[in-house]
């Protein structure tokens, strides 16, 4: 399959970093038994992943602007282009060993988001998509799901955990939306929730209190997989809210019908 030399520049890094992670994970899984326990580990694996990113992705684009979630900003000489990566998303899977995570790498130019590439280096599940070029899954091109009720669907979404999130938020939204759809899924990993709404596993997605690295390259898959994303008021304040809804067109939007309310 032709890639563009964007696309294989990403993916070559991805694949470096995922390499490294997949072995990482054999690791933990013995760790898993230590009274330590692999949470040290799993820090410095996440940060060599992005250390790994950063070098391979700087060595091809020189002067691009990179923001990761373990280093931070890191300013560019060439403005108009930053890289928006998550090493390793889903790290309490990681943790576990549990083997759904993933490298996820987005290009932003000028404001807006070009390139996506999400990567499982558990299973080599390899997501990537071009502005304007489709989206694909291991060179199978995507498609989002055709379901226009959510009494079909089977809908993802991201839930507060020990130290983090509104619990109240989530328990109303939850009460509201069981009863409502097929069923619900909480994977724990948005750069894949966003993924396999792309590739048509699920019918939708959303969670709230995000960070950008977590939904940029799945925000690239789902539009160029036909997909919509809006953040839980319907609009585009995606990064600003840290809010994300995701489907097709009609799930999408009772998505927002039924979220929207909730919180206010
Ligand atoms: C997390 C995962 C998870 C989501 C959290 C994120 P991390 O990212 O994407 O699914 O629910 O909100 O922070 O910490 O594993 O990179
Ligand atoms: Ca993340
Ligand atoms: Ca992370």
């Amino acid at each position: 399959m032709f890639h563009s030399a964007l696309l294989n520049v990403m993916v070559k890094a991805a694949r470096r970093a995922g390499r490294n992670l997949k072995r990482d994970l054999g690791e933990i899984e013995h760790l898993q038994v230590s009274l330590k326990g692999p949470a040290n580990f799993v820090s410095l694996a996440d940060k060599r992943a992005e250390e790994t990113l950063h070098d391979e992705l700087t060595k091809a684009r020189p002067g691009y602007g990179f923001i990761g979630e373990e280093g931070g900003t890191r300013e560019g000489t060439d403005k108009a282009n930053v890289w928006i990566v998550d090493p390793l998303d889903g790290t309490t899977n990681f943790l576990h060993g549990i083997p759904h995570f993933a490298v996820s790498i987005a290009l932003q130019r000028e404001g807006q988001l070009i390139a996506g590439l999400v990567y499982n280096p558990a299973n080599d599940d390899l997501f990537l998509a071009e502005k304007g070029k489709g989206a694909f899954l291991n060179d199978q091109r995507l498609r989002v799901a055709a379901r226009k009720k959510l009494n079909e669907s089977v809908i993802a979404c991201g839930l507060p955990h020990i130290g983090r999130g509104d619990f109240d938020v989530a328990t109303q939204e939850l009460r509201t939306l069981m009863p409502q759809v097929a069923g619900l899924r909480r994977c724990g990993a948005a750069s894949l929730d966003l993924a396999w709404v792309a590739a048509g596993r699920l019918d939708g997605y959303w969670e709230r209190n995000l960070s950008s690295w977590d939904m940029a390259a799945g925000m690239v898959l789902v539009r160029e997989a036909g997909g919509f994303v809006s953040d839980i008021d319907g609009g585009d304040k995606i990064f600003e809210t840290r809010d994300i809804i995701a489907g097709n067109e009609h799930i999408q939007r009772e998505l927002v019908r039924v979220l929207k309310p909730i919180g206010k």
